[in-house]
């Protein structure tokens, strides 16, 4: 699929075929794009455990649900529970900028040498960023980027799914997390038992509510042949509501003896 139509096709999945499993490729291929996903200095805070909903002791699973997630766990077959490392810049101690300069990604003609990173990046940057209260929050950012390569990759092999939060203390106890890892939320899989579609895109802000040139209140204008151009390479498509969706989720509910 062109990457277009695969940012466009992806939303939230939550009609999941409970009994068809997801192929352990799949679950790598969602990870390796996980992997790729750019962060701040090279650091990748991002951790995740991948957890097979059917080797899960009944009682735990029941304490990971929470009321807005349940039913999303309980069809999803395989769920990836994502986490950052608070640990990551202390260990490192401003070693992977010295590696992206060894490595000709950062280069001299940019400032970047290993007398900066010692001088500079390490002491005035990283080891500070690493001790105050705003890096839990930075390093979620980076996270959440990687985080969406790999669920755009799960579309990509034909897959759906859905974050969701999760009970954070039962997790941490039946995973091992260590106390350094922060909780993010978890990647619900599976193949979607609903329509491709899934009643439409999502509802949106207005584009230019969000997006702004120059300066905050003046909005950056839309060009309707930019739009057209997405609606054709089908990254923007039909918004919701679709006429006949509630009739699909009755119908959903009734063959997965859930209410209707
Ligand atoms: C970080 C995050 C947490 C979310 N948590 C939940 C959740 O607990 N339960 C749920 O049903 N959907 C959850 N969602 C899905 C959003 O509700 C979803 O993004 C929203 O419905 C917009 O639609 P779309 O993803 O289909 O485009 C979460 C999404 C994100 C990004």
């Amino acid at each position: 699929m062109e990457f277009a139509e695969v940012v466009g096709i992806r939303r939230s999945i939550r009609f999941f075929d409970p009994d068809r499993a997801v192929e352990r490729e799949k679950i790598q291929k969602i990870l390796e794009a996980m992997r790729l996903g750019s962060c701040a200095m090279n650091a990748h805070w991002l951790r995740a455990i991948v957890v097979y909903r059917d080797d899960l002791a009944p009682e735990t699973f029941e304490a990971l649900k929470l009321p807005v997630a349940g039913v999303v766990m309980e069809l999803a077959p395989v769920h990836i529970y994502c986490y950052g490392d608070l640990s990551v810049i202390q260990n490192d101690h401003g070693k992977q900028p010295k590696l992206l300069i060894d490595m000709g990604a950062l280069a001299p003609s940019h400032g970047w040498t290993h007398r900066f990173v010692d001088e500079f990046v390490w002491p005035m940057l990283l080891d500070p960023m690493s001790k105050s209260p705003q890096y839990p929050i930075a390093m979620a950012f980076d996270n959440g980027g990687c985080a969406t390569q790999g669920l755009l990759m799960a579309y990509e092999e034909g897959l759906g799914a859905c974050w969701t939060a999760f009970n954070i203390p039962v997790a941490k106890e039946a995973f091992g997390v260590p106390d350094h890892w922060v909780p993010h939320y978890v990647l619900n899989l599976g193949y979607p038992l609903e329509s491709r579609e899934a009643g439409g895109q999502r509802p949106r802000p207005p584009f230019e509510d969000l997006y702004f040139e120059g300066r905050v209140g003046n909005p950056f204008r839309r060009d309707e042949k930019v739009v057209e151009e997405l609606k054709r390479r089908k990254m923007i498509q039909a918004s919701a509501p679709f006429p006949n969706r509630q009739q699909e989720l009755r119908d959903l509910a009734r063959r997965l003896g859930l209410p209707e």
